[in-house]
């Protein structure tokens, strides 16, 4: 039975709890299959292929682009930034509900700071046409993202399509190859104990992530970078 249609506070709490902190706390990861069932994850999926087929979906960027480097060597999905609230988006919104609730009795017995907001959900789709991403830290350099949250949507997957998300954590003599599999979640510690890779995809590939944030880290990222902004603006302004 999917999770969603039997899932009470009482159940999301022992989940979070019982099978999520301690993943976490001792692997720095943790997923879980079912979610949200086959009515509820198709309706998500839906939406999403309705966003691809209606040309939402644009070229992914990269934080920094060195001259010469093709984005598409570095990264090849292509990606939209939805709040839940638009027309059409009605189960997505409901799956992001569903995981702030689970993210927030987490939250506090991670042994950190608050977590109290997120970004926007990012939909991702890969083309199939081998593209995949590089190696990377999603929050190398304490932007404020402390969880990553993804959810895969692809029916019928196998090993012959690729887009296996492989996580290197930081000094364990392993990875973890996590397949993108329809109507699993995802959660892994965003900062650099868990570099990822998404290995070339060979088949159409979605995916739906959303970053919590730590709340101080995120308050001194903000600082941080209106201080540059303001030296930035006064340099060009004294150079003039
Ligand atoms: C931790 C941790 C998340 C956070 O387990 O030590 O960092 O807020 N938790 O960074
Ligand atoms: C990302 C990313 C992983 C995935 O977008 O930063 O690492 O499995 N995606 O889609
Ligand atoms: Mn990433």
């Amino acid at each position: 039975m999917p999770f969603i249609e039997h899932v009470s506070d009482s159940d999301l709490e022992r989940l979070a709890l019982e099978r999520v902190v301690p993943a976490l706390l001792a692997h720095g990861f943790f997923y879980l299959d079912g979610l949200l069932g086959e009515l509820a994850g198709g309706a998500v999926l839906d939406q999403v292929k309705e966003l691809h087929r209606t040309g939402a979906l644009q070229d992914g960027r990269l934080a920094s682009s060195a001259p010469g480097v093709h984005r598409s060597s570095i990264r090849g999905d292509k990606i939209a930034w939805v709040s839940g609230s638009e027309r059409g988006c009605e189960a997505v919104s409901f799956l992001l509900s569903l995981i702030d609730k689970l993210v927030s009795v987490c939250a506090g017995r991670l042994g950190s700071k608050e977590i109290r907001e997120r970004s926007k959900a990012m939909v991702a789709c890969y083309p199939g046409n081998g593209s995949g991403y590089v190696k990377h830290v999603d929050n190398p350099n304490r932007d404020g993202r402390c969880i990553t949250c993804i959810y895969y949507l692809n029916k019928n997957w196998s090993d012959k399509h690729g887009g296996v998300l492989r996580i290197f954590p930081e000094g364990k003599p392993f990875v973890a190859d996590i397949k993108p599999l329809f109507d699993r979640l995802l959660l892994f510690w965003s900062d650099r104990r868990n570099p990822h890779e998404v290995q070339p995809s060979y088949s159409t590939r979605y995916a739906i992530t959303v970053w919590y944030f730590n709340s101080e880290e995120r308050a001194e990222a903000k600082r941080r970078f209106r201080k540059r902004t303001a030296s930035k603006l006064q340099q060009s302004s004294s150079s003039s």
